[in-house]
């Protein structure tokens, strides 16, 4: 299958925005030969396995026994699902999530659900939260899934103590096994060391393993996102699908017609030659927010760096925003119009919602509202968006279309995938090594400090 995605940066040339502010002609030529470079060493060093996750979605075991595993344990009729988990752990599934399960999933009745369990993504530490989330969730109708690539994050190994306790004294020891599953690095002498290994042996709990060469945000297409999306009943085959057409497309030694590099160049070259030192995601339908929210992460994790691959202080990064249409127009819209003229915008869209609403012929003696009546939601919103696009071009202010045909897995998994691969070919532009996170680590160290453990 190929891409069905359609990208359009013609709001982010100079013959839409001008030359201040829009990639010219020149730029795109002297851009070509600095992303051709960069994909021969990507190239390479996919094919050298220094990153996996391009071909995460190739794993046909990994994804047989994350979807043999979730269908024993929903025999159990679980009303819960738990994920505990932070940052890369968390942000995928919640993004499958949003886009791929009916709005207010929780809400349904297991009916509802098609007999799948409610989803609680715990990727924090506030303790009235959580509290709550164990009143809701009695742990013998709650199954958990701990996610740590390190397994060692003080977030995560603190919610999983008080789950086990929670287990031990509701369910009994022997039955923690039945409710809890594991995922983090395999063990091995390369392998750093997980705490959550003697805990999966101890329970004798179900493990999945995150390869070693998958970094937690870029990791949704391995067990860290998948066995939870077999647990709500995804559709994983399509998953697979939409990234193996994504891959054809930005496997391309093309500029122009490689997606994820032609975003990845212009964006770079907005931040280093325009002043764009901000990228705003702005979808344009409710399933998608979170996605924005996903690519929060991986543009800032990645690109956020004080180190060049030679060792040279450079400070990189262009801050990543989330914002979402049409709510924010009548919140952030105002100063992306007339603020700072800094942003580059990335707005998502599907080309068809999958339901229609149609405004009703009502309320006859407001005139005013004639030009709404019989028409419907869906239109409406297709409005707002051109009208914040055109507002936003009048501006000269850049900015990217993706288009989904809808919202399915197939074209999620094809929108996640494309801006992995455009992650990497931007840290690659920066010259920054887009696979670390020293930032992250130290923050973890002093509060481990903090507690009293060792640095
Ligand atoms: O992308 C990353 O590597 C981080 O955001 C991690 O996902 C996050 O810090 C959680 O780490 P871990 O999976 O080791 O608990």
């Amino acid at each position: 299958m190929t891409t069905d995605i359609r990208i359009d940066i013609s709001r982010a040339k100079s013959t839409a925005v001008g030359k201040d502010h829009g990639i010219t002609p020149g730029e795109f030529e002297a851009l070509e030969p600095r992303v051709l470079a960069a994909h021969a060493i990507l190239t390479e060093e996919r094919k050298a396995q220094k990153y996996g996750f391009y071909d995460l979605y190739k794993d046909t075991a990994s994804f047989t026994s994350v979807k043999a595993a979730a269908d024993k344990f929903l025999q159990h009729g679980y009303e819960n699902f738990v994920v505990l988990g932070i940052g890369g752990s968390a942000l995928g599934i919640t993004a499958l999530q949003t886009a791929l399960n009916a709005p207010y999933y929780n809400l349904l009745t297991k009916r509802g659900r098609k007999g799948h369990p409610r989803l609680f993504v715990m990727d924090n530490i506030d303790p009235i939260t959580f509290r709550a989330m164990m009143r809701l969730c009695p742990p013998q109708k709650t199954f958990y899934n701990v996610i740590s690539k390190s397994g060692e994050t003080a977030e995560t190994m603190t919610q999983l103590m008080i789950v086990v306790e929670a287990l031990e004294k509701k369910a009994g020891k022997d039955a923690v096994k039945n409710h809890l599953a594991i995922t983090t690095s395999p063990k091995g002498p390369k392998a750093p060391k997980s705490l959550l290994h003697p805990v999966a042996e101890a329970y004798g709990c179900t493990s999945f393993e995150i390869p070693l060469n998958v970094g937690g945000r870029f990791s949704v297409f391995s067990p860290v996102g998948m066995f939870p999306a077999a647990m709500l009943g995804l559709d994983l085959d399509a998953m697979a699908a939409g990234c193996a057409a994504m891959d054809a497309a930005c496997s391309k030694a093309s500029l122009h017609d490689n997606p994820a590099y032609l975003r990845a160049a212009v964006h770079h070259q907005m931040d280093v030659a325009k002043g764009k030192n901000m990228a705003v995601m702005m979808p344009y339908a409710d399933g998608l927010r979170d996605i924005a929210d996903w690519y929060r992460q991986i543009w800032a994790e990645s690109l956020g760096k004080r180190y060049s691959l030679e060792g040279q202080e450079v400070f990189t990064g262009q801050t990543p925003v989330k914002a979402l249409g049409a709510t924010d127009q009548h919140s952030q819209v105002q100063l992306y119009r007339e603020g700072p003229n800094d942003k580059i915008y990335t707005f998502l869209e599907v080309a068809r919602f999958d339901k229609s609403l149609k405004i009703p012929a009502t309320l006859t003696s407001i005139a005013e509202l004639d030009y709404l009546r019989g028409k419907s939601m869906n239109k409406l919103m297709a409005a707002e968006l051109r009208g914040t696009l055109d507002a936003l071009k009048e501006s000269q202010r850049p900015c990217i279309r993706i288009t989904l045909p809808k919202l399915d897995a197939f074209s999620v998994a094809q929108v996640l995938y494309l801006l992995e691969v455009e992650t990497a070919m931007a840290g690659r532009l920066y010259n920054v090594n887009t696979f670390d996170q020293p930032g992250v680590e130290a923050g973890k160290i002093i509060a481990r400090r903090l507690m009293g453990g060792a640095g």
